[in-house]
């Protein structure tokens, strides 16, 4: 395979690197509290000035932005530019109330871009390639953002957007795409419909899938490039940094997404009390944009749990690969539980399919957890082989998480399918 040259960021000495992630870090400081009314009040509450930054260790001392300010400044008021200047808008719906909103001018959009090109490139495609987008279009971030990263790769772009799988199933079948990016529960869907149509998934077109938006483990990683005869590689994004792109994974390693560090600061903090941890300790992952424009964020609470990796394939940090969010971490009798645990231990049960889904319910007092599971087409959810497999999922969720749960089994269609995001966790306790 042809390798195409990299861009010199990503060949540069950490020394260089962090000279200029300082002077992005110090300018945005600056734009941020210059023209955010927002960051004005929130610096001054916190008794900083931009001035105060003097080294990268200093962002230390700037207060943590979260949601919650973007709600509360809902739908424009965090802005430093203009509206009139924005030429997008983006919002994640969330599950309560207002939308997040997120707006970019055309250099975010030309960066975003950038990022999403360079993403796409470390996977290993390269210009000319195919590449069937999966991703919904609209004001999810997924859709455009990989839509216009193509583009500005040189690739060939089907903007298919998600659901009407028999069709996705056609098209991938007649254009013959090299790429798919696509949520990694909807390729799964995909692969599903493929073989329904009577066709084998590995001998698809498709080389490589770039899959993000939701958490997924290595094991999903394995059971999709087997199944698919395809490189899976993670990409790693939010709407309130930028979308999709803000790291993502090189296909010579596969060591989880390389950050791309010239854009977007990362540090780790202890989820509980805010406070800065070193490189290689688990904490929640936070973000500050470099060379943001309309939407500048300063060390946005991602409630996303990883830890920060020294660079392999890149000079820039890598982060291990998301298994878990604050918000999907299930605590069952006192026993913190996330979907990615479960998930493991299922795609080690051939007699299984990997959709699943955790239904929290309350007995009396207590939490109980079910884990409601697909078995394999080929077999029955009554079979002695399917309840054996539940059983053992059982033992083995008691022996390696710790926590006791019912395993329902279903059959095949069983477990509702995204057409996107992939719901993990069904809490039916209110
Ligand atoms: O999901 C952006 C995106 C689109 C990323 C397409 C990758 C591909 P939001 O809707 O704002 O943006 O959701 C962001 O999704 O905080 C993580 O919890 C989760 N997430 C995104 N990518 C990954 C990933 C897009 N690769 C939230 N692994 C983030 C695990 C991911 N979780």
């Amino acid at each position: 395979m042809k390798s195409f040259p990299l861009e010199p960021i990503e060949k540069a000495s950490l020394d260089e690197l962090r000279a200029l992630q300082l002077k992005r870090l110090k300018a945005t400081l600056q734009h941020a509290y210059r023209h955010s009314p927002v960051y004005k009040a929130k610096f001054d509450a916190a008794g900083v000035h931009p001035d105060d930054c003097r080294s990268l260790a200093d962002l230390a001392k700037f207060p943590f932005t979260t949601k919650a300010d973007l709600r509360d400044s809902y739908p424009f008021g965090m802005l430093a530019v203009p509206r009139e200047q924005c030429v997008r808008i983006h919002a994640s719906s969330g599950t309560t109330g207002k939308p997040t909103v997120v707006a970019y001018t055309q250099n975010d959009v030309d960066m975003w871009a950038a990022c999403v090109a360079r993403s796409i490139r470390a996977a290993g495609a390269r210009p000319g390639d195919l590449v069937h987008i999966s991703y919904g279009y609209g004001l999810f971030t997924g859709g455009l953002g990989a839509h216009y990263g193509a583009e500005k790769l040189g690739l060939t772009v089907v903007p298919f957007g998600g659901g009407q799988t028999e069709r996705q199933v056609q098209l991938i079948n007649d254009f013959k795409p090299d790429i798919i990016m696509v949520t990694p529960s909807y390729m799964l869907a995909i692969a599903d419909e493929f073989e329904k149509q009577g066709l084998s998934a590995a001998d698809s077109s498709l080389r490589t899938g770039i899959f993000g938006a939701e958490p997924w483990t290595n094991d999903m990683r394995h059971a999709l490039e087997n199944r698919m005869a395809i490189d899976a590689v993670d990409i790693y994004g939010l709407s309130e940094i930028i979308g999709p792109g803000v790291a993502s994974e090189c296909v010579e390693t596969k060591d989880g997404p390389t950050i791309w560090e010239d854009h977007f600061y990362p540090e780790i903090i202890d989820p509980v009390t805010g406070e800065l941890l070193p490189d290689g300790q688990m904490g929640e992952l936070v973000f500050t944009s470099l060379s943001k424009e309309a939407l500048p964020i300063i060390r946005y609470r991602t409630r996303d749990l990883t830890r920060l990796l020294p660079g392999t394939a890149r000079t820039m940090r890598r982060m291990e690969k998301i298994t878990g969010r604050s918000d999907d971490m299930m605590i069952v009798r006192g026993v913190n539980v996330f979907p990615t645990q479960i998930e493991e231990l299922i795609l080690k049960r051939a007699e299984l399919a990997p959709h699943y889904q955790c239904v929290l319910t309350r007995e009396g007092a207590m939490d109980c957890l079910s884990v409601v599971v697909e078995t394999r087409p080929d077999l029955a959810p009554d079979s002695a082989a399917a309840r054996a497999a539940a059983a053992l999922l059982q033992q083995e969720i008691k022996a390696y998480i710790g926590t006791s749960v019912q395993v329902e089994l279903r059959a095949e269609g069983g477990v509702e399918r995204s057409l996107g995001k992939a719901k993990r966790v069904l809490d039916r306790r209110r």
